[in-house]
């Protein structure tokens, strides 16, 4: 069933612009709309200025008009599993539920399956801002 994501996020890492850390990373949501929304790393001469695959795949979900996040792959050639980092954790809690998974891949699929709540315990939440 996620095998699709996987395939999307491994698509998705081929076109990672990363030529400054040679580290390409690929991710892939499913969002409400029972669609896929991927997107890799774009870095930058300017270091700090690159961001991570999984907020271009966050912004492509959000341009197609969608804000609920079903489920993540994420994967890096380099790494045998890649969790996203701590600001994509955030990122990403702010479009996921209590059931959104995330599933770390490896070149041939899904190798480990996390909640977000596993990945980000005790996150930023209040309702005073606003
Ligand atoms: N990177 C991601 O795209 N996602 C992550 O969750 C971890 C790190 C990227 C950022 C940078 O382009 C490269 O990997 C090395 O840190």
């Amino acid at each position: 069933m996620e095998n699709d994501l996987f395939e999307a996020a491994r698509e998705a890492m081929s076109k990672a612009h990363a030529p400054y850390s040679k580290f390409p990373v690929g991710a892939a949501i499913r969002a409400e709309d029972g669609k896929i929304y991927s997107g890799a790393n774009i870095e930058n001469l300017s270091f700090p200025e690159g961001w991570c695959a999984e907020t271009t795949a966050i912004s492509h979900m959000v341009m197609a008009g969608q804000r609920k996040i079903l489920e993540v792959a994420v994967i890096a050639e380099k790494l045998a599993l890649c969790p996203p980092c701590g600001g994509c954790r955030q990122r990403l809690a702010e479009f996921s539920g209590a059931s959104t998974r995330i599933f770390l891949c490896d070149e041939t699929g899904v190798k480990k399956t996390l909640a977000l709540s596993d990945l980000l315990p005790h996150s930023f939440e209040t309702e005073v801002i606003g």
